[in-house]
């Protein structure tokens, strides 16, 4: 058997068996669709309410403050679409911040090149952190929405975003908080410890399902809808609930969200010692936060070559790491967060490892050890 090392757990982590144990009976004998008056559909019904009412205790939140989706993509979209296009009539100025998710800068360049609304993009310090002083100042009276992420998922770089939340709440502005990569991962309490008005999750990031998600929206926020159809999910997204995967996602965050499952205490001294693997490394660069980053994450650059050729190579190896950028069939998108950091000419070769759960020294161990005839091998187009 080939040996494989997984180190690509922001990108996705495997299936809890008892997560997927708990989700089989609504791929199975409950399979009735919630929205059905008879017997079968509230037997579905039943088992959704409860889903919300336990997701919404974990929370420390309403039930009705609790939208269930298909994941970090759609949370974001509903939140940044459905805010911008329900306050567009008290202003059409939108901040983000330069290292964002796709998923959250596409919406916000869909709706200034379409929408008519004007963006800004908050740069990073060195290290990845949007200021809070710089929000602060970027702040006018037609600003109707801010949207910073609590950790990023290139660089793990973790931001200041209670402290960005209380500026936009005492400035009157809808704050939301790309969270997908800071559940499971972070502490966590209850969603108002980000003094956002809008917080997105996604289970895949912490042993749930793929394909499940929710929004948090602190009442009385009612974003627009961005799917039409049903008045599901009080009127805010439509569509026959994933009862399978909610259950999933429910089950994954009670389970390991707090205390988190990507334990620090485990991975801190992993990531360090990858991190000095790298550091050794003619041409290699560690970017980010040396201090405030996500306890699994260790992100490089490198001079002289680009990252399919690093992310093949370490895949010969057995080794499964990330670019964090889109690479597919040879094409690579250089890094937009390489390049918010002032090193655009190394956004084309940007290697991620995120570790995780069932990481393990020995793993460590073998990927500092092949790591440098990877790189050089990369380096000369081997
Ligand atoms: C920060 C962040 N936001 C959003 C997403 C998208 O989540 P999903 O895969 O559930 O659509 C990801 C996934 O990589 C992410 O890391």
């Amino acid at each position: 058997m080939p040996r494989t090392i997984y180190f690509d757990y922001n990108a996705t982590t495997p299936l809890d068996p008892a997560v997927r144990e708990a989700m089989l009976p609504f791929l199975g004998e409950i399979w009735g669709n919630p929205s059905s008056v008879h017997h079968v559909g509230q037997r579905a019904r039943a088992a959704l309410d409860d889903a919300r009412d336990r997701a919404a205790k974990f929370l420390g939140a309403k039930p009705s403050e609790v939208i269930f989706t298909s994941g970090g993509t759609e949370s974001n979209n509903l939140a940044i679409f459905g805010a911008a296009r329900l306050l567009k009539s008290k202003g059409k100025h939108l901040i983000t911040s330069a290292i964002e998710h796709h998923a959250v800068l596409h919406c916000f360049d869909y709706l200034e090149k379409k929408e008519g609304f004007e963006v800004t993009q908050l740069p990073v310090d060195p290290e990845g952190r949007v200021s809070v002083e710089v929000l602060k100042k970027a702040i006018r009276p037609d600003t109707v929405l801010v949207s910073v992420m609590a950790a990023n998922n290139e660089i793990g770089t973790i931001q200041p975003v209670a402290e960005h939340g209380a500026v936009c709440r005492e400035r009157g502005v809808v704050f939301h908080t790309d969270a997908v990569q800071w559940f499971g991962k972070e502490p966590f309490k209850n969603a108002g410890q980000f003094n956002a008005d809008l917080v997105s999750v996604c289970a895949h990031k912490f042993h749930g399902p793929k394909g499940a998600g929710l929004l948090y929206i602190k009442s009385p926020l009612h974003p627009d809808p961005v799917a039409f159809g049903g008045g599901h999910e009080n009127e805010r997204r439509a569509g026959t609930e994933n009862l399978a995967g909610i259950i999933g996602l429910v089950g994954a965050m009670e389970k390991f969200v707090n205390p988190p499952v990507f334990e620090r205490a485990k991975l801190e001294p992993l990531a360090a010692s990858l991190a000095e693997a790298v550091a050794k490394i003619e041409g290699a660069e560690l970017v980010g936060s040396r201090n405030l980053r996500l306890a699994n994450t260790v992100a490089f650059v490198v001079r002289g070559t680009d990252s399919i050729a690093l992310l093949a190579g370490l895949d010969v190896e057995g080794v499964c790491a990330s670019s964090g950028s889109a690479c597919s069939a040879g094409s690579l998108e250089p890094s937009q967060v390489i390049k918010a950091l002032g090193k655009p000419e190394r956004a084309n070769s940007l290697v991620r490892f995120s570790l995780g759960r069932d990481s393990t020294r020995a793993e460590v161990d073998f990927v500092g050890k092949v790591l440098p005839e990877v790189v050089r091998r990369a380096q000369l187009g081997k």
